[in-house]
């Protein structure tokens, strides 16, 4: 069957009837390092009171979901580098019926997964990257967006029996959280020619490796150094200097408690979902810097 056949098929199978009502916004994709099971450990710790929010390593959004479902208005400046991840944040925001329609057409077939996967996805609309995007996540073998070093999308089929490609509730309620949301493809350092004093920071960049063998780094083609933990520790004090409120996660090791000395560094529990050696899986430290 070709592939806008098995799409008309899937079509007709994929609708979840009762689901249009507005209700709290999850993060639409799984990605590696989300911060969904640190939300309330982490909740102590957000100011009371911040003026714009700005997450330069967005990935999945878990702390500015729950941020806007919390606080709801404020402003927030949502950025990172992958373009494809950017591009989904957007159509979302702009055109989520049109991405609905199109995520149903999609099914969960495993010679359409790979057809699909080895699209170009330069060669795709706006709406169809956005949904080539999410239609992968969620059913592709864990849950994650990897990349290999040409950029191409490159984790296997999930063979899972009914995956949510399209949540349509949950794909609304990001909509109208994203409404007045700045989206912006651009590395962290931006973020110092717009944050003013009074505004939030939360970087949430890929973690220090704890060994050599233990880094997931491949969300983009450029793998994260030493020498840009560096840089961002650096982008963290000029922003303390400035009168922001900043805070970071990072893996828990010297390197990084020495980078941060000159702040305030609270130890957290966290279980690692996604490394590729199961000795790298269950309870693990991390840390959580605060300027405050
Ligand atoms: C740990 S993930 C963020 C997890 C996210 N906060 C969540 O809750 O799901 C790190 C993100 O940083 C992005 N990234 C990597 N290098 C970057 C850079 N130099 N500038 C901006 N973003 C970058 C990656 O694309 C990835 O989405």
């Amino acid at each position: 069957m070709s592939l806008r056949a098995k799409q008309k098929e899937a079509r007709t199978l994929t609708g979840l009837p009762g689901e249009s009502t507005i209700q709290r916004a999850t993060p639409f994709l799984k990605w590696a390092g989300g911060k969904s099971q640190l939300i309330t450990t982490y909740d102590g710790f957000f100011p009371k009171r911040f003026n714009r929010y700005f997450e330069p390593f967005t990935g999945g959004g878990a702390i500015f979901f729950h941020l806007k479902n919390q606080r709801g208005e404020f402003k927030a400046s949502l950025s990172d580098l992958n373009d494809e991840l950017i591009n989904c944040y957007r159509v979302i925001k702009n055109d989520v019926e049109e991405l609905i329609s199109h995520l149903k057409t999609h099914p969960n077939d495993e010679d359409y997964f790979y057809e699909l996967r080895a699209v170009d996805a330069k060669t795709l609309s706006e709406i169809e990257r956005a949904a080539r995007l999410i239609y992968l996540n969620k059913t592709c073998f864990n849950g994650l967006y990897r990349v290999n070093s040409k950029g191409q999308f490159n984790v296997p089929f999930g063979f899972y029996k009914n995956p949510r490609t399209c949540n349509e509730t949950n794909l609304r309620a990001c909509s109208a959280a994203l409404a007045d949301v700045e989206l912006n493809c651009r590395p962290f350092d931006h973020v110092l020619k717009f944050a003013k004093k009074g505004d939030l920071v939360y970087f949430d960049p890929p973690y220090h490796p704890l060994s050599s063998t233990a880094n997931f780094t491949s969300y983009t083609r450029n793998c994260f150094s030493a020498d840009d933990q560096e840089h961002l520790a650096d982008v963290f004090a000029k922003l303390d200097k400035r009168g922001c409120h900043v805070m970071l996660s990072n893996s828990d090791c010297a390197f990084i408690r020495d980078l941060y000395k000159d702040f305030s560094i609270e130890t957290v529990n966290a279980i690692r979902a996604i490394n590729c050696k199961s000795e790298g899986r269950g309870k693990i430290t991390e840390v959580l810097v605060l300027n405050r």
